[in-house]
């Protein structure tokens, strides 16, 4: 036995006991800093397995999840990836209990008023003029339709009323039954535009605070709307210079392919990774620009908390090479309410 083994034995009978010792024995030295690694990672982030199977098995995949962001994170690309509290999860886990887009096809009206704006700015970020409310988390509950539209709601109302309202998402997960809208089983953008003004507005999110779960609709609460939108557009073709008239001007929700690992750990930078088009999450981009090495993005609003990403945030590159509907689809289904 060399002296790691014998403390590893000592270790693992510690806290294994006897049977289990001998085959945590046969880890390596790096399996044993790993296990402490995952440790640590379980008591941060308050996570317990039902039993030793169990545990085992998420540290596998912990340390799958270890290794792979290590490596991304070595070849020294334009954005970092970081061990956040889903490292424990499959990506496979991790996409089916996080987004929640069902892709429909528009049902907007064909009109798009932006479509002859010329001049745009360089750089639009409409966190600065107050248009935006804080990030939330979604937790596991595939609704992120809902809060795809209710950011771009709370937007357009800001710039147009002045009032940065927090509306309610939970109000579209209990009470939207129109078209593509399941709660935390997925939904469409433009089915919430629907509701809300089939329902003459929404309530605020103070009335009626988020649970993360499906419930029945509380017809009093949605009886009181604090605010509302008159309509809906969608962004036409597939182009992002249409995508950038429309968020010049305003919030927009769109649809983008979310699935890879690189989303669940992406932690900073301008992604620029490679990126499907099959689109499964939907976000709110709320502003544009260009880094000092010159790289264009996206500013996307996310909704799983502000410890993932930028606070909450992520930059997806723009006019990337070859990708003609956006990166990760980001221009294919984009939508925004109007005042
Ligand atoms: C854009 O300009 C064209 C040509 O002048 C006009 O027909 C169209 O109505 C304009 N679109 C909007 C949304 O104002």
């Amino acid at each position: 036995m060399t002296s790691a083994n014998r403390l590893c034995f000592l270790f693992a009978f510690i806290v294994l006991g006897f049977r289990a010792s001998g085959v945590a024995c046969r880890r390596t030295a790096a399996d044993m800093a790993m296990s402490l690694r995952h440790e640590r990672w379980m008591a941060q982030h308050g996570r317990v397995y039902r039993d030793a199977a169990e545990k085992d098995r998420r540290f596998q995949i912990f340390k799958r999840n270890v290794e792979y962001v290590i490596t991304v994170n070595d070849a020294h690309r334009k954005y970092k990836l970081r061990i956040n509290r889903y490292a424990d999860l499959t990506n496979d886990e991790f996409k089916a209990s996080h987004g929640g887009f069902r892709p429909t096809p528009t049902k907007a009206a064909p009109t798009f008023r932006y479509e002859n704006e010329t001049i745009v700015p360089p750089t639009v970020d409409w966190r600065s003029r107050g248009a935006v409310t804080p990030v939330k988390n979604q937790g596991e509950c595939g609704c992120c339709w809902a809060f795809s539209a209710v950011a771009a709601a709370e937007g357009i109302i800001k710039l147009k009323t002045g009032k940065l309202i927090p509306l309610s998402v939970q109000e579209l997960i209990d009470c939207s039954v129109y078209g593509e809208d399941r709660g935390c089983n997925g939904g469409a953008v433009e089915d919430a535009f629907e509701f809300i003004i089939s329902n003459g507005g929404l309530t605020t999110d103070a009335n009626y605070p988020y649970t993360a779960s499906d419930g029945t609709c509380d017809a009093v609460k949605s009886s009181s709307k604090e605010a509302t939108i008159s309509g809906y557009e969608s962004v036409p073709g597939i182009g992002e210079p249409s995508l950038l008239k429309a968020v010049a001007r305003q919030p927009v929700s769109v649809a983008i392919d979310a699935g890879g690992p690189e989303f669940q750990f992406y932690s900073s930078g301008v992604f620029t990774g490679k990126c499907g088009t099959n689109l499964d999450h939907g976000v709110t981009v709320v502003g544009y620009g260009t880094t000092a090495d010159g790289t264009r993005y996206w500013l996307v609003k996310n909704s799983w908390g502000a410890s993932w990403g930028e606070s909450g945030y992520m930059r997806i590159q723009r006019g990337a090479a070859g990708a003609p509907e956006g990166l990760c689809g980001i221009a294919m289904y984009a939508s925004y309410p109007t005042v």
